[in-house]
């Protein structure tokens, strides 16, 4: 780990304490504008439609849902009561609510093969849960997975481009100090190789993408995505925005914005 140990790089790279029930209505929108880019997240996992997958960490089922379209059943596990409330939404709303089994509960106060058994993937995303490897791999018959930024700007940085001079200095998003590459996924490729299994690892592109009628429905919806900007800095959130709009043949407005994830899976024994 090139002299710094896994967990003080994941003290390191623990963006500020979040409460996420707060932020589960922004990380909704988020997550819906980002599902184009998770179809190649889960074209890793060659999920069957007989398998059962384990989401832990689900948050609003960004997913979850796309797993269950390719699943027999998700477990969606989560601590945050409102995020699971929108995984249900969204599960719904997408038709897969009848393969979708939601658990309130924190992972680490998970008793395997009692609160949760053996899932056929296992998959842990952008969570704490990813500092558990050997706990997510014990329930995994085929393969544990994890879902991390690849060196790359994530959602908080993301918003600090969007809203570049538009919210109150307390307002901000709360922003990860940039950590370069000695200190990126191969962190998290390094330990889980020393921990005995043989991780795969794929780099995407990753963004968020919606389609609008027009510049100014593009603008009333975005700017939902910070309620804290103040009235008056609507024009100057307008232009920032214009940079990542463009027309498409039909003449709708898209906005599309995009960074780049890592997958990182591993058959469950150990080499
Ligand atoms: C950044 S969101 C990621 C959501 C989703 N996995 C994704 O990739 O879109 C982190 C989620 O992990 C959940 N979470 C954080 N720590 C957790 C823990 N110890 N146990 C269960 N869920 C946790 C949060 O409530 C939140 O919904």
């Amino acid at each position: 780990m090139n002299g710094m140990d896994q967990k003080t790089y994941l003290q390191v790279m623990k963006p500020p304490k979040i409460c996420w029930d707060d932020n589960a209505d922004f990380y909704n929108m988020m997550a819906m504008m980002e599902l184009e880019y998770t179809e190649p997240q889960l074209d890793c996992l060659d999920i069957q439609p007989t398998d059962t997958v384990l989401d832990i960490g689900c948050g609003p089922g960004r997913i979850s849902t796309l797993a269950a379209k390719r699943a027999r059943s998700v477990t969606s596990l989560d601590s945050a009561p409102k995020m699971l409330a929108h995984c249900a939404a969204n599960a719904a709303r997408m038709g897969v609510a009848d393969k979708i089994h939601t658990v309130n509960m924190d992972w680490f106060d998970v008793k395997p093969g009692m609160d949760v058994g053996k899932h056929d993937i296992v998959i842990a995303s952008r969570t704490e849960a990813m500092s558990d490897i050997d706990g997510i791999t014990a329930l995994a018959n085929k393969y544990a997975a994890i879902v991390i930024w690849a060196n790359a700007p994530s959602i908080p940085e993301l918003i600090g481009v969007l809203f570049k001079g538009c919210l109150p200095e307390d307002g901000k998003p709360p922003m990860r100090p940039p950590m370069g590459r000695a200190n990126g996924y191969n962190g998290f490729f390094n330990n889980i190789y020393n921990l005995g299994y043989d991780p795969s690892v794929k780099v995407m592109t990753d963004g968020f993408t919606k389609r609008f009628g027009g510049e100014d429905e593009a603008v009333a919806y975005l700017r939902k995505l910070q309620p804290g900007m103040p009235e008056d800095k609507l024009p100057l959130f307008a232009a920032n925005l214009r940079t990542y709009l463009t027309r498409d043949a039909g003449g709708a407005v898209v906005f599309r914005i995009e960074t780049r994830t890592c997958v990182i899976w591993w058959a469950p024994e150990k080499g």
